[in-house]
């Protein structure tokens, strides 16, 4: 291999206060893939991942669970590395916080960004969400109290504390984002942080006197109270994994080619994070990628909700490589997906069982009857270099969109030379070509359809490294720089060879093969507390929460009509409207509806509101009902009535 350019790609490192779920393994597969595309093309290739143990989230988890911090932290930990491990996930390292070698780093990190002047000391008072391990100030908060990410109570804090000079960092990561165009994708997750910087950066709280879970500030600060502000820590691994602070062994690794990311620790990412780096002196990552959720029934996944689908589970039921494929495909990069069997069923019948296992099975057949499994591809080019053009053009168009994060187009584009192959034996019709005695092109035609076959299975590896090794071997050749370079870039096609036989690669999947989806409960011991408020909740009968009818009726749903309409000033989310619902005075109400509807849009529709909830804050603005809308993977839609009905008319 001559090229030694450097590759550096990680995931966030997970919270030990519960085990894996299909989002977690989401971030891992799509971080996997591209690190193995970056081997394949000749590239030393860094890969991170781990866990983020400290924080007063987890000593809470671990408290609930009596256990040590410690322990549970290992316990945890080892369930992720462990899963990653059956994943046959392609990491160089796993790094945990509770490392040596990080806290060393972490510890180097803050004396030297003390040293340099961005580092003070003050008092703090604010609000503290642990569930997020996030601060936040009053006027963010929804009723005064709770978080405006998860809707937890946060708590009042008021401690001594260090502080970063993160405003200092506003012009400078405006001008950096400017400059750096691909720096955040998609773009349109750029936009949002560049909204969000301009609106004013305050200096952030890097500190916490309150619990002693974390890395302690270094000696000379003297200062045993302290330890680090968890995001602090966590951001840091990227750098000590590389030996930042103790050996320096793999800094030549930094900057990070892409750095893996979820949509919802976007702002440590691309805001806290460069500016950290910027204090270090070091250069900035190339890409920082946020993706989206999976969700079900259009909720978020998360521990917290107990409604998440675990990874592990699917996988057996349906073949790891299937399951990665369709965690690719089906949801463009960037946007949220809901999980359902279904989808996953139909990718498995339809694009890989169809399209790529059915050619894999034409062609054997093809060959086993006229050639006694033999396969020439020196008449390729004389009979079909149209179809050799047509998959070389597709080919080419594949690399810029995986480090474009584009990851479900590439796929897209991959499936176009299947396409091309499938269509040359039905136009082309072996059989008759055999029987007007044209075996050369016959022969030519087994040729193009194995060399298109090895060319996608090159670019597929990176996605399906199981499924593609199996390809490669039934056509005799190995997938590796050499062959991503002459047959997947270049138009090389296959040696002279005898193909070997193997069994269907996707055999047809008629019924779901998970009766349910188990949620992840009942994988893992949840604390007591928690499995009694669930069940509290509900008269479950078969997933359904019953209620009675008159339940029902303490909702009182009202139409409404919008007779103004504006934006909340600062929210990426939020629309300001008043709603006439038969009242004397129209009600204020603020929804979170700006992603999909503009003030304008809104302004003289009709809507349905829930007329009776009690009043809350939504960034320091009363907001005195609540609009009904549906909310998918192709986003949100109001619920209105099918004709105009004067405003206030109830719905029930
Ligand atoms: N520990 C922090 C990250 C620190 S990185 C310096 C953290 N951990 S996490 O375990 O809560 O989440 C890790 C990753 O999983 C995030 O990228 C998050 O977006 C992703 N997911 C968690 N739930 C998810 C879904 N339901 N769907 C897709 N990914 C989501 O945040």
């Amino acid at each position: 291999m001559s090229c030694h350019k450097k590759s550096y790609i990680t995931t966030p490192i997970y919270y030990v206060n519960d085990i894996a779920h299909i989002g977690h393994a989401y971030t891992t597969i799509i971080a996997d893939t591209l690190a193995r595309y970056s081997r394949l093309s000749g590239l030393d290739t860094f890969f991170l991942t781990g866990t983020d143990e400290h924080g007063q989230k987890i000593e809470e988890a671990a408290k609930t669970r009596n256990k040590s911090t410690k322990a549970y932290a290992d316990e945890i930990s080892d369930t992720f590395r462990n899963l990653w491990d059956d994943f046959d996930i392609s990491y160089d390292k796993f790094i945990r916080t509770t490392d040596d070698e990080h806290i060393k780093g972490v510890q180097k990190a803050f004396s030297t960004m003390y040293a340099n002047g961005d580092i003070y000391k003050d008092t703090y008072k604010g609000h503290y969400c642990i569930s997020c391990e996030t601060f936040f100030p009053l006027t963010q908060l929804v009723d005064d109290e709770f978080c405006p990410e998860c809707g937890k109570s946060t708590s009042v804090v008021e401690e001594d504390s260090y502080f970063f000079k993160l405003s200092n960092y506003q012009d400078r990561l405006l001008q950096y984002y400017e400059d750096h165009p691909n720096f955040i994708l998609p773009k349109s997750k750029r936009n949002e942080v560049i909204r969000f910087v301009e609106g004013g950066l305050m200096d952030l709280s890097i500190t916490r006197t309150s619990f002693d879970w974390g890395v302690k500030l270094p000696e000379e600060m003297n200062e045993p109270k302290h330890v680090m502000y968890v995001w602090l820590d966590a951001l840091m691994n990227y750098i000590t994994a590389l030996g930042y602070g103790t050996d320096d062994a793999k800094m030549d690794y930094w900057s990070a080619r892409v750095q893996l990311i979820g949509k919802d620790i976007l702002r440590f990412h691309a805001i806290y994070w460069p500016a950290f780096l910027m204090s270090l002196g070091l250069p900035l990552p190339t890409h920082i990628a946020a993706h989206g959720w999976w969700t079900r029934d259009g909720e978020k996944m998360s521990k917290s909700k107990g409604n998440v689908v675990n990874p592990k589970e699917v996988a057996d039921a349906y073949g790891l490589d299937n399951f990665r494929y369709f965690m690719l495909r089906e949801v463009p990069f960037g946007g949220d997906g809901d999980f359902s069997q279904k989808a996953l069923i139909d990718r498995i019948n339809s694009d890989l069982g169809n399209d790529l296992g059915n050619l894999l099975n034409r062609v054997i057949g093809m060959s086993g009857k006229y050639f006694e499994g033999r396969v020439d591809s020196k008449d390729v080019a004389k009979y079909y270099q149209a179809e050799l053009d047509e998959v070389h053009a597709s080919l080419e168009k594949l690399e810029p969109l995986l480090f474009d994060m584009q990851i479900h187009r590439y796929l897209e584009e991959l499936w176009r030379p299947l396409t091309v192959a499938n269509r040359a034996i039905d136009r082309y019709e072996p059989w008759n070509l055999m029987k007007n005695g044209k075996e050369d092109e016959a022969m030519a035609l087994n040729g193009l359809i194995s060399a298109i076959l090895a060319k996608v299975s090159i670019m597929l590896y990176p996605v399906m490294p199981e499924v593609c090794t199996k390809i490669s071997k039934a056509l005799d050749f190995t997938i590796d720089n050499n062959s991503w370079e002459n047959m997947a870039k270049g138009t090389d096609l296959l040696e002279p060879f005898v193909l070997t036989k193997i069994d269907p690669l996707f055999p047809r999947i008629e019924e779901p093969r998970l009766a349910q989806i188990e949620p992840i409960d009942k994988v893992v011991e949840k604390p007591k507390k928690e499995v009694k408020k669930s069940k509290e909740k509900s008269n479950d009968t078969e997933g359904i929460a019953f209620i009675g009818i008159d339940q029902f009726f303490q909702t009182s749903l009202k139409v409404g009509t919008v007779v103004e309409a504006s934006e909340v000033p600062k929210s990426k989310k939020l629309l300001l409207l008043q709603v006439d619902i038969g009242e004397e005075t129209p009600r204020q109400v603020v929804a979170g509806i700006k992603e999909w509807y503009s003030a304008e849009d809104m302004l003289n529709t009709q809507v349905c509101v829930v007329a009776n909830l009690k009043p809350a804050k939504l960034m320091g603005i009363e907001s005195q009902g609540m609009l009904l809308a549906s909310k998918d993977k192709d986003g949100l839609c109001m619920i209105r009535p099918e004709k105009p009905k004067t405003a206030g008319t109830p719905i029930g």
